[in-house]
């Protein structure tokens, strides 16, 4: 039980050393991605200050394993460059006294293909347009990080009897070297994919073109269909007032919250009525129409996106990327799109649950953490508990303990003198953040630290009462033991000049014969 608990000395609190450890999504689970017995030469035994659910820290054997599936593209869906997204753990070092952080960085593979939110799009241009006419498309959906994304669209349609392809590598946008092609791609410094209209349009020579679009990301691809219909009357597609809308919540965030509301006009007239939203994906998760998800309502005639359940149980998440188009709904248009991030912040200060957050050093708590059980005999100054919290943090008892800032946000409690179980068995520990209380008790345990006492002296007995030779003086003795549940047992030592019967464990007679 000894090693669940940390001496901590008061220097070097400071120094956090890190290492960062780069891993692969989807690596299977119970893999080992981290010894920390590699990292010093003689055994040193940490305790778990702070863990991803994720990740499993086994304290027998120093080993760090993956306990459930990681998948980075869920985990962070707005890390599109790949450059920030890690599972983390913190250790305390019970041999140098300091915090170990370990940074798993988690590397992106190609394992998600490229969606397009429909499998048709249809748009209607009028006739006599101006050659060289951009259409925005909507671009194919990859989760995976950039470099594992889409890197290649291809615009494969028929014109004058004649298959046409034109492709765009994304990473190379080279001049186009095909030419004289009526409808080709272009992709701008904002990253957006056009298709060019190079041609006059004319309703009386051909009223539709049918496009293939192709997306691939080298490993997968997915295709799409467009269909162009030339009008003769304006018709247009609706846009959104922001390309990007940012909220933030906490995991305590009621059920119902309205979080945001989005808007879109039509370009066509002053009247929003006719604007229909619909979620497209959730972190790159296509839904199908009417599909219902469980976390996020979208009222697709208000605009308003609602949280509808809990977020609790989603302990390693910290963003939600929402995809969000708006389309007047009179045909299937390309609709108009937007982003919406949602950060989910474990901020102290909003979130009023979690601003004291206890961490034991002993592997002994009652299940309703009320009760921390410490050994006694530890040294001063031993590791009670790990606390986050902010720097309102105060201790309302003082018997026993004492608080000691680790940083802005974290405190260790540790104890403050040698406890003895026998003088005091347990001590009342009363934290307060402003209106958050927390309480518990240190339950002192027994350890065999007492020695027996006898019920008298033997030393005391008056010689001359009882002197007769060959007659055996008879004293009858107990002895008892502070300990806990202590059973005493008696022995002959040595030299002693006695003889023992009638051994149990309430009393012992002793009988003593003088020789002269
Ligand atoms: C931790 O490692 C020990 C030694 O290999 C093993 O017996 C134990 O089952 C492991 N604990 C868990 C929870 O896997
Ligand atoms: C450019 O033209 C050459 C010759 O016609 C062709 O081989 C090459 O594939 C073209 N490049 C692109 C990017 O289309
Ligand atoms: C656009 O059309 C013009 C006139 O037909 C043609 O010369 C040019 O090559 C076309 N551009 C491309 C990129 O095909
Ligand atoms: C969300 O929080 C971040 C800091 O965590 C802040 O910079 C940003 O302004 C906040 N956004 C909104 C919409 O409150
Ligand atoms: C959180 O604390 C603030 C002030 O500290 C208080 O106004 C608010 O009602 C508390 N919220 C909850 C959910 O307890
Ligand atoms: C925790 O400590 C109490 C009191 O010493 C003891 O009764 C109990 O068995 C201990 N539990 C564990 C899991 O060690
Ligand atoms: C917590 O549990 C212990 C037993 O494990 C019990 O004695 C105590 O009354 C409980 N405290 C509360 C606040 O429920
Ligand atoms: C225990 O350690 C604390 C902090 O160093 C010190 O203030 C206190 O006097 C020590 N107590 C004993 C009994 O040594
Ligand atoms: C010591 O304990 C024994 C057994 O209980 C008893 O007979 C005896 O009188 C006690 N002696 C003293 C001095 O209390
Ligand atoms: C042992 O002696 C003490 C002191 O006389 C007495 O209080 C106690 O009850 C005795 N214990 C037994 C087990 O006889």
């Amino acid at each position: 039980m000894l090693l669940f608990y940390i001496l901590l000395l008061l220097i070097g609190f400071s120094e956090s050393r890190e290492h960062e450890i780069s891993i692969n999504e989807e690596t299977p689970i119970n893999t080992i991605i981290f010894d920390l017995n590699s990292l010093s030469s003689s055994l040193i035994t940490y305790q778990l200050l702070e863990s991803s659910s994720l990740l499993y820290f086994n304290s027998t054997t120093n080993l760090i394993s993956i306990s459930k599936r990681i998948d980075r593209d869920t985990l962070c869906p707005n890390d599109d460059l790949c450059s920030k997204c890690y599972l983390t753990i913190k250790l305390y070092d019970m041999f140098y006294y300091d915090i170990l952080l370990l940074k798993f960085q988690i590397n992106d593979i190609n394992d998600n293909q490229p969606i397009f939110s429909s499998n048709t799009y249809s748009i209607s241009l009028t006739e006599n347009n101006m050659p060289g006419m951009k259409i925005r498309l909507s671009k194919a959906e990859d989760i995976d990080c950039l470099i594992n994304g889409v890197q290649l669209y291809e615009l494969t349609y028929v014109y004058n009897n004649r298959v046409i392809i034109s492709s765009i590598n994304l990473f190379h946008p080279q001049k186009q070297n095909q030419t004289n092609q009526p409808f080709y791609l272009m992709y701008d410094i904002n990253s957006d994919l056009y298709l060019i209209i190079n041609m006059s349009l004319d309703r009386e020579l051909q009223s539709e073109y049918i496009f293939t679009i192709t997306a691939n990301d080298y490993k997968y691809t997915t295709s799409t269909k467009l269909t162009l219909t030339v009008l003769d009357v304006n018709d247009h597609n609706p846009k959104f007032s922001q390309t990007i809308y940012t909220v933030n919540i906490s995991y305590s965030t009621p059920i119902g919250t309205i979080l945001t509301k989005l808007t879109a006009y039509d370009a066509d007239s002053e009247e929003n009525a006719h604007i229909y939203y619909s979620l497209l994906s959730i972190d790159g998760y296509k839904l199908e129409t009417n599909e219902k998800n469980e976390l996020f309502q979208l009222n697709s005639y208000t605009g308003e996106l609602s949280i509808i359940s809990k977020l609790n149980h989603l302990d390693t998440k910290n963003i939600f990327k929402l995809v969000i188009g708006a389309s007047d709904g009179t045909h299937n248009a390309i609709p108009a799109l937007t982003t919406v991030y949602i950060n989910i912040q474990n901020d102290l200060l909003n979130d009023n649950q979690s601003l004291i957050q206890l961490t034991f050093g002993s592997n002994n708590v009652s299940k309703n953490f009320s009760e921390v059980y410490i050994s006694e005999n530890l040294p001063n100054a031993t590791f009670i508990a790990y606390i986050k919290s902010n720097s309102n943090l105060q201790l309302i008892t003082h018997e026993g303990f004492f608080l000691q800032k680790l940083t802005e946000n974290s405190f260790t409690l540790l104890t403050d003198r040698i406890y003895d179980r026998e003088k005091c068995s347990s001590y009342n520990v009363h934290l307060r953040n402003e209106n958050i209380e927390r309480k518990f008790q240190i339950i002192v345990t027994d350890i065999n630290d007492c020695k027996p006492i006898w019920n008298s002296s033997i030393l005391n007995i008056d010689l001359d009462l009882y002197i007769q030779l060959n007659e055996p003086i008879v004293l009858t003795l107990n002895a008892t033991d502070y300990d806990e549940n202590s059973h005493v047992g008696y022995r002959k030592k040595k030299y002693i000049m006695a003889t023992m019967d009638n051994i149990n464990i309430k009393s012992i007679n002793i009988k003593l014969y003088i020789r002269i």
